[in-house]
């Protein structure tokens, strides 16, 4: 069964059909002072009858007949026709709703029968995770889980950064200045301190880049010693990662990386000069890219290869000046080589119905020529950049070749010991105060990320972050607490008696309802558009809500019982859409705090 909202606007859908001669209408929300629940413009259709809009949108309200629809009346404003909900019929179906969907309430069968691979976190091993790879995996992990909510059998793919030049300039640099006890004690800081020294040592002696294309060379032709050390330096990255996805509460599907497409490579370049699209050719520079740092992915790949020959796929033909590497002179593979063996194989692994890739803005330029390369190679997938702009910490932005890096566990650390500060006055032992301070401090770094439109930079602001009274996730989670509490204060007799939803006759408990009876509209929305920070905002209205129905009635101590019953069952659905969707955002819910 379609949900209220939904049942409602089909309902003006065919009402409208009927009486103007057009089958597409917009639907708005009416402004604060227009007493109706959804506003349509018929600008267009007035103008195609050659007729005043104002006049137009009167007659034609004047002549809708709302007998058996979920409105009691419309009104006009301008060439807007109004249509104001009945309280009662909707109010009846939005706890029907609930009824029938369960803890489901605001999911969809939309995606059904169809796969989404979504590439997402992909942090390159070696080097720390970045708050650009923070950002992916929040984002990623949010969308995931979005997208199963309406259907989508969803397959997440880290596609960590294990392979390319930069581990050749490790391995050299291991190889050289190393010591395997001091690296294994602390594997990810004293890796990043010889990537670091390499990149010193370098500007004085540049024959260094060449040894370390050398060693990279290696590793990709299947040296033992070469891959011995590879694999040595992945597995304590990974060891470091799982630490922090474990903190974060991220699962993935599939961890195949970079390097899993080694025996894949020369298929891609080969097809590639077969079809006539790949040339040999020299490039001058390329732009760098990465998730809002300056080492990561293509750019590595890409800085020295200027002024050499390498295998290219030009694109101008199709409105992309950059060509795309795909080989160099040595033999060895890029970035793209990598990206394009992975579409492949997920086109043929699950046939998907669309690959999502949640990197960095930076990247813009890589993925619509990666997108189009492979197009013209025969792909069928429907490839979808979704990129976001930068985390910038209150200390500016950080680059790892310098070594000046914020490491991540640091920021999830502040975030959980602030956290445990604001709960230091609560009536909680301390090991409850931690653990929910856990919660609370990660569950504030994620909704810092995820309520921001994606595109936009994020800028770190502790104070906001964990403000009570602000769009964080501390003020969410204390709604949900704050109801959890009344839920449990109830007495017996509202707890057997009837829920009737015939009683709720209030501005406050409406205005709940059909804040509630958003959220399913919202989720479509959400997955639609990639936007999380469409859920996010959502719910800060709804507890907003919440708490203005809070003020204005009492739930708990009203006559009769059945009325204090059915309160009560509004307070436990928004609860219930509070964890939802917060959920949805992938942050946890305290019952206590
Ligand atoms: N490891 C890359 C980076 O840090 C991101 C990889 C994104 N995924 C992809 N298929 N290219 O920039």
């Amino acid at each position: 069964m379609a949900y209220a909202l939904e049942t409602a606007q089909s309902q003006i859908q065919s009402l409208l059909e009927k009486a103007c001669s057009s089958s597409s209408f917009e639907m708005k929300n009416p402004p604060p002072k227009v007493d109706a629940d959804l506003a349509v413009p018929l600008f267009r259709m007035a103008k195609e009858s050659g007729k005043n809009p104002a006049a137009y949108a009167a007659e034609i309200a004047a002549g809708l007949e709302l007998e058996g629809t979920l409105f009691e009346s419309v009104s006009v404003t301008g060439g807007f026709v109004n249509f104001k909900l009945a309280e009662s019929p909707f109010t009846e179906r939005v706890f029907a709703d609930f009824a029938e969907n369960g803890e489901e309430y605001g999911g969809s069968q939309v995606g059904a029968g169809r796969n989404i691979v979504i590439d997402f976190s992909s942090p390159n091993i070696a080097k720390p995770f970045s708050v650009g790879h923070l950002r992916s995996t929040i984002i990623g992990d949010s969308l995931y889980k979005i997208l199963s909510f309406v259907g989508y059998r969803v397959i997440g793919d880290n596609h960590i950064g294990d392979w390319g030049t930069q581990f050749g300039k490790l391995l050299y640099a291991f190889d050289v200045w190393g010591d395997r006890q001091q690296v294994e004690a602390n594997p990810i800081r004293e890796m990043l301190a010889l990537y670091v020294r390499f990149h010193q040592e370098a500007e004085k002696d540049p024959a260094l880049e060449q040894s370390a294309r050398g060693w990279f060379k290696r590793l990709e032709e299947g040296d033992p010693e070469a891959n011995e050390l590879w694999q040595w330096a992945r597995d304590a990255s990974w060891e470091e990662f799982q630490r922090i996805y474990l903190r974060l509460g991220v699962k993935f599907d599939e961890v195949l990386g970079e390097s899993f497409y080694n025996d894949h490579l020369d298929v891609v370049v080969k097809n590639a000069f077969d079809q006539g699209l790949a040339q040999w050719g020299e490039i001058e520079a390329l732009p760098t890219e990465g998730q809002g740092e300056d080492e990561a992915g293509d750019g590595e790949d890409s800085k020295d290869v200027a002024q050499e020959k390498v295998a290219l796929i030009h694109l101008d033909d199709h409105g992309i000046e950059t060509p795309l590497l795909i080989q160099k002179s040595d033999g060895t593979s890029l970035y793209a080589t990598r990206d394009l063996a992975t579409i492949d194989h997920r086109e043929k692994t699950w046939k998907p119905a669309e690959i999502l890739y949640v990197v960095g803005g930076e990247q813009k330029l890589y993925f619509r020529q990666l997108f189009k390369a492979a197009e013209l190679l025969g792909s069928k997938a429907k490839c979808v950049h979704v990129p976001f702009g930068l985390i910038r910490l209150p200390a500016g932005k950080m680059s790892t070749r310098k070594g000046n890096v914020i490491f991540l566990e640091d920021v999830l650390e502040e975030a959980v010991s602030r956290s445990e500060a604001i709960l230091e006055e609560r009536d909680l032992s301390d090991q409850e105060k931690r653990q929910i301070a856990e919660v609370v401090g990660i569950g504030a770094v994620k909704f810092a990320d995820l309520s921001q439109t994606r595109t936009k930079d994020v800028l770190f602001d502790w104070e906001k972050m964990l403000n009570m009274q602000g769009d964080s996730a501390p003020y969410l989670q204390y709604a949900y607490v704050r109801i959890q509490s009344i839920l449990r204060k109830a007495s017996e007799s509202v707890l057997v008696a009837p829920v009737d939803p015939s009683l709720l006759t209030e501005a406050q408990e409406m205005a709940l309802i059909k804040a509630l009876a958003r959220f399913p509209e919202t989720v479509g929305n959400a997955a639609r558009s990639y936007y999380p920070h469409l859920i996010a905002t959502y719910l800060v209205s709804l507890a907003r809500e919440f708490s203005s129905f809070y003020k204005a009635v009492p739930i708990l101590k009203t006559e009769p019982a059945s009325l204090a019953a059915t309160r009560l069952e509004l307070a436990r659905r928004t609860a219930q859409v509070l964890q939802q969707g917060l959920g949805l955002l992938g942050i946890a819910c305290p019952q206590r705090m």
